[in-house]
């Protein structure tokens, strides 16, 4: 990863080597426990990748099938030992304290969850004191609620000397924002930031969990993702309303996922029928971007990017006008395939796909909307949680 803006014309990257990011991460995280509770070591870290869709948003809670990457960029956790048995955690200028791990909606809730599903599901977690830090932005649509989840499952399960295996860890974090912080996603962000890998794009099929990887075919053609700078919250009133009205469509089609539907969608009820509509045509859409990745064919996959915001705009309503006029932008500039809102809408961030020569000046148009100079990223295909802390997460059959 590098800012959009370090992209030369010529469509050279040099971004910093992941090692010595994290490293970087995890040496301010380490400084922020410090500054926050006191000194004393971190004892163990752990660090989770972000999310882009390409294809496929609004569809893994009704079983659709998606495409997408974990990126590189990330979150670093830090964790150690509490001396007298409070939970704390500091992070993006906050910092919270409190005697039980309990939910109160604040940046402790994810780390605080997360500590209470590996307990449930058997890993000793004691009182703990943790800090966060890294280059994935909050609230932009690029989950990093979930890379903090999965970041401090890492630290956690490395401090207690524990292995789970790559499902095992995608159930635990999805107990966690789930179950336990009361959020109603869906697995894609877990299973796309446990399972990523550097040069693949991931084909995910949420009805029964598995996954297909599909190689990035073209070394010249790069990923432009800009925030809106309005921030998003899937804990909010309106992502639950999409979830509800999708789980409605499929109700009363009587199909267990949206993969069922195909042209049903006509038969819904006049209210249901836009939401369905968007469900049965956005699984298809994520299965022909899987064919255009095969075929290396990138205007395809831009077509169905297009497709795929018009889509989230008009029939699921999750856009806004700043993030259409942002697409709109991104869409003017030569050598752009296509451009479409990344994550669950409502704010969040664009992704567009553009050829590496033209980067930087998309970058440029995206920024002239959002005002965001420095909120435009560069962003890859990069390794999941599996393989960065493979020392912690194994296959089935691996578990300690
Ligand atoms: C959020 C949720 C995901 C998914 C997307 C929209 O990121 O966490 O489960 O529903 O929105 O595709």
């Amino acid at each position: 990863m590098s800012r959009a803006g370090d992209t030369s014309p010529t469509g050279d990257v040099s971004p910093k080597s992941d090692v010595t990011r994290d490293g970087d991460a995890a040496r301010s995280a380490s400084r922020a426990l410090d500054q926050a509770f006191g000194p004393g070591a971190a004892i163990a870290t752990g660090t989770a990748p972000g999310r882009v869709t390409l294809v496929g948003e609004h569809v893994d809670y009704v079983g659709g099938h998606v495409a997408c990457i974990a990126v590189d960029l990330a979150l670093t956790v830090v964790v150690r030992p509490s001396r007298d048995g409070g939970w704390r955690v500091a992070g993006l200028g906050q910092r919270v304290e409190r005697r039980e791990p309990v939910m109160a909606g604040d940046i402790g809730d994810r780390l605080f969850a997360v500590a209470q599903a590996l307990h449930h599901s058997g890993v000793p977690v004691l009182p703990l004191e943790m800090a966060v830090a890294g280059d994935l932005p909050a609230s932009a649509g690029l989950a990093s609620s979930a890379a903090v989840t999965l970041a401090g499952a890492a630290a956690m399960l490395r401090l207690a000397g524990r292995r789970i295996n790559a499902e095992e860890l995608v159930t635990v974090a999805l107990t966690a924002e789930r179950d336990i912080a009361g959020i109603p996603c869906g697995d894609l962000d877990p299973r796309a930031i446990v399972h990523g890998r550097e040069g693949s794009v991931l084909a995910l099929d949420c009805a029964n969990g598995s996954l297909q990887r599909v190689a990035w075919p073209w070394p010249a053609v790069a990923l432009v993702v800009a925030a809106s700078g309005a921030k998003h919250d899937v804990g909010g009133e309106e992502y639950r309303r999409r979830r509800e009205a999708a789980e409605q469509a499929c109700a009363a089609l009587g199909v267990p996922t949206c993969q069922e539907i195909g042209e049903r969608w006509r038969e819904l009820a006049p209210e249901l029928r836009p939401r369905g509509r968007h469900i049965a045509t956005e699984t298809l859409r994520a299965d022909a971007a899987v064919r255009a990745l095969e075929a290396g064919d990138v205007a395809a996959l831009g077509r169905l990017m297009d497709e795929s915001h018009e889509s989230l705009r008009r029939d699921c309503e999750v856009s806004t006008p700043r993030l259409d006029a942002m697409v709109e932008a991104a869409r003017r500039v030569p050598g752009c395939h296509g451009a479409r809102l990344v994550g669950a809408g409502f704010g969040g961030s664009v992704v567009a796909l553009v050829d590496q020569g033209a980067a930087k000046g998309c970058a440029a148009a995206l920024a002239a909307v959002s005002g965001l100079n420095e909120a435009t990223w560069l962003v890859r295909p990069a390794a999941g949680v599996e393989v960065t802390a493979a020392d912690v997460v194994g296959r089935e059959g691996d578990r300690s």
